[in-house]
C-alpha cells in the first residue's frame, strides 16, 4: 500500500491532466444530440481502463448509453470483491453564459480563497470522483512492477446514464449478476463536510418526479373577451400547488408521511454534534431565512426528511413586455425527495390522487410520471463502512462524520434489492463545488485525497475481512 499511495503522489499532475482529456468530451446523456459524445467518452473511459492494466474491459451496449466494465481478480478468492460504481455522464452545462471559462475546456482556477480546483462540467459530478478509482487501481498495479498487488478483486461497472436516471441500469445489472457478484460496492459520488473534514454518507434520499399538466380551453384566449367566465388554468394550478404544503411547512398530500421512518434519538443528538454553521450555509447561496419543516434543523431537512418541491412550472406568456392572454394550459414538473420507507410508485400515485380530487371541473388534467428512485439507508457498522472510516482517517488525521445526504443515486436500492450488496458512499464533494449549476469544479486537494483515501479503503478492507 505504501508504494502504491507514493505512486499516486509521484503521478498526481499526470492524473489530473488525464482527467481533464475525459473531462472535455461533453457527455450530457439527457440530451439526444449529444450521443455520439456519450459514446466517445465510454470509448475513452475503456481504453484508459485497459492502459491501467485492467482485464475483461468492455464497453456494453444497452438500449440507452453504454455501461463500461473491467475488473482485476488477481487478489484471488480469499481477499474481499469491490464493486465500484460510477457515471461518466454529466447535466447539461446550461445557463452557458454564467460560467467564467467554457464548461467543456477544463480550466485551473484558485477560486477566491479556495485552494486550486479544476474547473469544468462534471469535474466534481462525477468523472472527477469516478476517475479516483481508477487512478487507485493504477497506483497499485503499477507500483508493483508485476501488476498484481492489489490487496482485494477490483470491479468497475461506469454507466452513462445516471444523470437521466439510470434507466438501463437495473436491467443490465440483472443480466449480470455473476459477473456483478462482490462483497461490497464503493461509489464516490457524494459529498464530505467540509474542505478538511471527512464524512461518510450512510443514507440517500429517493427521488419521486412528475409531470402535472391542467388544460381549460383548447386555446389561448383573449383575457379581455373571455377573462371572467373562462376558469384560467394557471390561476388553478398555483392554487393547487399552494395547497401541497401547510402551514408548517408539510406536505399536505394524504397519507405523504404514512411510511416515513422517523429519525432516531440517536441520529438526532448525532446531527446536533456535527460542525454546521447556518449563518455560513446561508451566506454560501445568499439566503436570507431558511424554511424547514416544522421542528427539524436544516441538516435534518435536507438530509433525513422527506420534502415536495416544484422544478419547473410554465404557462401563459413568458416574452418580454405585456401579453393580454389567458391560457388554455398550464403545467408543473414536481418532484418528492423521499426517505425510508416511502417508494417512488406509492408517493406518485397519492400525488396523482391529489391532482385528481383538486383539479377543477372545468379542465382536464394530465398526469405523468416520469423518474423515480428509492432512498437508502447504510449500517454503519459494516467491516466495509469502518474500513472507509479508518482509510479516511490515514488520510485526514481525524475519523469521519457519518452523515445522511439528500441527494439520489438510484443504483444504490438496486444493488440492495438485485445483488444484496451494501454500498459505501465516500464522498469528496463539496456543496460550493456547484454541481449541476454554473462553474462546476473539483479541488486538486480533494483529488489527491481521494485517491489516498481509495487506495488505504482497499488495503483496511481486505484487512478486516
Ligand atoms: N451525485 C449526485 C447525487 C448526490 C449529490 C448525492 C450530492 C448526495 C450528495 C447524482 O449525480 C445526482 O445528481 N443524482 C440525481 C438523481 C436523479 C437524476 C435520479 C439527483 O439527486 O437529482
Ligand atoms: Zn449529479
Amino acid at each position: 500500500m505504501e508504494d502504491a499511495l507514493r505512486y499516486a503522489d509521484d503521478h498526481q499532475d499526470r492524473f489530473t491532466g488525464e482527467l481533464e482529456e475525459l473531462l472535455r468530451i461533453p457527455s450530457i446523456s439527457t440530451d439526444p444530440e449529444y450521443a455520439d459524445d456519450v459514446q466517445q467518452a465510454a470509448n475513452w473511459l475503456a481504453s484508459h481502463l485497459r492502459s491501467v492494466g485492467l482485464a475483461g474491459v468492455e464497453v456494453c451496449q444497452t438500449d440507452g448509453h453504454p455501461i463500461v466494465y473491467g475488473e482485476d481478480l488477481r487478489a484471488g478468492e480469499e481477499a474481499p470483491t469491490v464493486l465500484v460504481y460510477g457515471h461518466y455522464d454529466v447535466q447539461p452545462p446550461d445557463p452557458l453564459e454564467l460560467w467564467d471559462s467554457p464548461p467543456f475546456e477544463p480550466t485551473r482556477q484558485n477560486g477566491d480563497g479556495h485552494a486550486e480546483a479544476i474547473y469544468a462540467r462534471g469535474a466534481c459530478d462525477d468523472k472527477g470522483q469516478m476517475f479516483m478509482h481508477v487512478k487507485a487501481a493504477e497506483s497499485y498495479l503499477a507500483a508493483d512492477g508485476e501488476g498484481g498487488a492489489l490487496p482485494v478483486n477490483l470491479k468497475f461497472l461506469i454507466e452513462g446514464e445516471e444523470e437521466s436516471g439510470s434507466v438501463h441500469l437495473a436491467p443490465f445489472i440483472e443480466d449480470h449478476k455473476d459477473r456483478l457478484d462482490a462483497d461490497v460496492v464503493l461509489i464516490s459520488d457524494t459529498g464530505m463536510f467540509a474542505e478538511g473534514v471527512p464524512s461518510i454518507t450512510y443514507g440517500l434520499r429517493g427521488l419521486a418526479y412528475v409531470e402535472v399538466t391542467l388544460t381549460g380551453p383548447e386555446r389561448d384566449l383573449h383575457s379581455g373577451l373571455f377573462g371572467g367566465a373562462v376558469e384560467n388554468p394557471a390561476n388553478a394550478l398555483a392554487r393547487l400547488i399552494a395547497g401541497l404544503h401547510d402551514a408548517d411547512h408539510r406536505v399536505a398530500v394524504e397519507g405523504f408521511y404514512d411510511d416515513v421512518q422517523d429519525l432516531t434519538d440517536e441520529e438526532r443528538q448525532t446531527f446536533q454534534k456535527l460542525p454546521f454553521d447556518e449563518a455560513d450555509w446561508r451566506e454560501e447561496i445568499s439566503l436570507k431565512e431558511s424554511k424547514t419543516e416544522a421542528g427539524y434543523g436544516v441538516l435534518e431537512a435536507v438530509g433525513a426528511r422527506p420534502t415536495l418541491d416544484v422544478n419547473g412550472l410554465a404557462s401563459g406568456y413568458q416574452g418580454e413586455g405585456a401579453k393580454t392572454v389567458l391560457p388554455a394550459k398550464a403545467s408543473a414538473k414536481i418532484s418528492c425527495r423521499l426517505v425510508p420507507d416511502q417508494t417512488p410508485d406509492d408517493i406518485a400515485a397519492k400525488l396523482e390522487r391529489y391532482f385528481e380530487k383538486h383539479v377543477p371541473s372545468t379542465m382536464r388534467l394530465e398526469f405523468e410520471r416520469l423518474h423515480g428512485g428509492q432512498p437508502a439507508l447504510i449500517d454503519t457498522e459494516s467491516d466495509a463502512m469502518q474500513a472507509a472510516a479508518d482509510a479516511m482517517e490515514g488520510v485526514y488525521g481525524r475519523r469521519p462524520f457519518f452523515t445522511r445526504e439528500g441527494g439520489t443515486i438510484p443504483v444504490v436500492a438496486d444493488f440492495k434489492n438485485l445483488l444484496g450488496l451494501d454500498t459505501v458512499l465516500m464522498g469528496f464533494g463539496l456543496e460550493s463545488d456547484a454541481i449541476h449549476s454554473p462553474n462546476e469544479h473539483f479541488g486538486l486537494g480533494r483529488f489527491r485525497e481521494g485517491i489516498q483515501s481509495i487506495i488505504r479503503f482497499h488495503q483496511r478492507y481486505a484487512e478486516r475481512r
